[in-house]
């Protein structure tokens, strides 16, 4: 039996629900993520695609449908109690670390998530440096000289690839990210999406990644979903997936959405 990491089941997401402004952004949508999938998902803007992730993190509470992670229902815990299983970067290199603290606070406070004991002896912490530093040099930035840097004065590609690092180090069940490479220049993007693509393979990491840029869409991950109009639109993986061209991704997503994809970002980026 292969083991799930993530299950969803029949999700509605409304906005403003019973109002004359009713949205229903999600309908009926399920998705199931086997242990190790590592997930590009594709769509139009408003697809509702960071509307999945805010479900499935617990920043929206469900309307309809189900959440399981790891087989365990978690449909209405608070994002607090699903902290531990989850680890997310946002597109925005600001959201995931506190500007005035330290690289190692940062880092430290990633570490502590979800243990009891919040207090280190200065053994432990001694150790904890050591282990930072060991995972900030594989990051090849620079950065095991910076622990003592405050974090709002690094590069946002330097903290997005922080913010990285602080989201999988416990080993999320399943690793969020919402075009988390899109504000970065193209290079320092590139370097982010290299390093997202070592971290989740060394750690087997269970991964939804939504992003705008087709070719990365295509260049990683092992499956790639298209939300359209709040459904999956299209489900490739496997071999299927590496034989699929930039090209054929539009022809799909003009075929299965009835749009053309008219955002230039998405073409050109
Ligand atoms: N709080 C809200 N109240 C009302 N409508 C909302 C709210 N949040 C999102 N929406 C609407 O829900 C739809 C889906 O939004 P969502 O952010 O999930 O899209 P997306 O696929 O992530 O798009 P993008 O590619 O632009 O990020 C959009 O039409 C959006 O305007
Ligand atoms: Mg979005």
């Amino acid at each position: 039996m292969t083991n799930q990491a993530l299950e969803i089941k029949r999700l509605h997401q409304y906005f403003n629900r019973g109002t004359s402004n009713e949205r229903h952004i999600l309908r009926g949508l399920d998705l199931t993520l086997d242990s190790g999938e590592f997930v590009a998902v594709i769509g139009g803007n408003g697809a509702g695609k960071s509307t999945l992730m805010n479900s499935i993190a617990g920043n929206l509470p469900v309307d309809e449908g189900q959440i399981l992670i790891n087989q365990e229902d978690v449909t209405y815990e608070s994002v607090a109690q699903r902290a531990r299983l989850i680890g997310r970067v946002f597109q925005d290199p600001q959201m995931g670390t506190a500007p005035l603290l330290t690289v190692e606070e940062n880092l430290s406070l990633a570490m502590l998530r979800g243990q009891r004991r919040k207090i280190l002896t200065p053994g432990v912490k001694r150790r904890q440096r050591a282990f930072l530093q060991e995972k900030l040099a594989l990051l090849n930035l620079g950065l095991e000289d910076r622990l003592g840097a405050e974090i709002g004065l690094l590069s946002g590609g330097q903290r997005q690839a922080i913010t990285l690092l602080m989201a999988t180090l416990q080993n999320p069940a399943i690793l969020l990210l919402d075009e988390h490479t899109a504000a970065l220049d193209p290079e320092t993007s590139q370097i982010v999406m290299n390093l997202t693509a070592k971290l989740v393979a060394e750690q087997h990491l269970t991964t939804l990644m939504i992003t705008h840029n087709m070719a990365a869409a295509l260049q990683f991950g092992n499956r790639l979903i298209m939300l359209d109009h709040g459904k999956i639109a299209v489900d490739i993986r496997g071999a299927e997936k590496e034989k699929l061209t930039v090209p054929d991704l539009l022809a799909l997503f003009k075929q299965r959405s009835g749009q053309e994809l008219t955002d230039d970002a998405m073409l050109l980026s």
